[in-house]
């Protein structure tokens, strides 16, 4: 493949995996604001955008195995967590910006537990033990995650547990 190619479906997979996130939230506040058709546009070009993205993906990389997705995870959350948000916190500190430093902070707290998540269930699959059975617990407000049950009240933003997410 051709540098230029190469590089737009780098740009356009990023771009497109970004709209999808973004419609996703208008169509919440669409929701909010009494206008489900208006909502529903948003998700299905939301959908959409989705398509392109596993298109675009598939053009460059490929979906690996999973030994191989995992192993991205961990690298990609370990660079998360020890080298980008701490920069970022840094800066947000330096420029006096707290709401970006709120959630670079809670940012980098989870891809911390994320990263250990990942890196237990790679090891795992490796060694081909037999994987769990449960649900994950998402925090709505940081995105902690939290394996078999949610805690009373989240460690990292106090969120009450009644309102994480259940992942079946
Ligand atoms: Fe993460
Ligand atoms: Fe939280």
């Amino acid at each position: 493949m051709g540098e230029k190619t190469e590089k737009n479906l780098k740009e356009a997979f990023a771009g497109e995996s970004q709209a999808n996130r973004r419609y996703r939230f208008f169509a919440e506040k669409a929701d909010k604001e009494g206008f489900p058709q208006v909502a529903r546009l948003f998700r299905a070009a939301a959908d959409a955008e989705t398509v392109h993205a596993y298109n675009h993906f598939n053009a460059m990389t490929g979906v690996g195995t999973s030994i191989d997705n995992l192993s991205a995870a961990v690298m990609g959350e370990h660079y998360e967590f020890t080298r980008m948000y701490p920069l970022m916190i840094d800066q947000a500190i330096e420029e006096q910006s707290e709401s970006a430093q709120t959630t670079f902070e809670w940012a980098d707290a989870v891809e911390k537990i994320h990263y250990e998540l990942f890196q237990e269930m790679l090891k795992a699959v490796k060694e081909k033990k037999a994987l769990a059975n449960e649900p994950y617990y998402v925090c709505p407000v940081c995105g902690n995650t939290v394996l078999g049950h949610a805690p009373d009240k989240c460690p990292i933003c106090s969120t009450p547990g009644s309102r994480f997410k259940k992942i079946e």
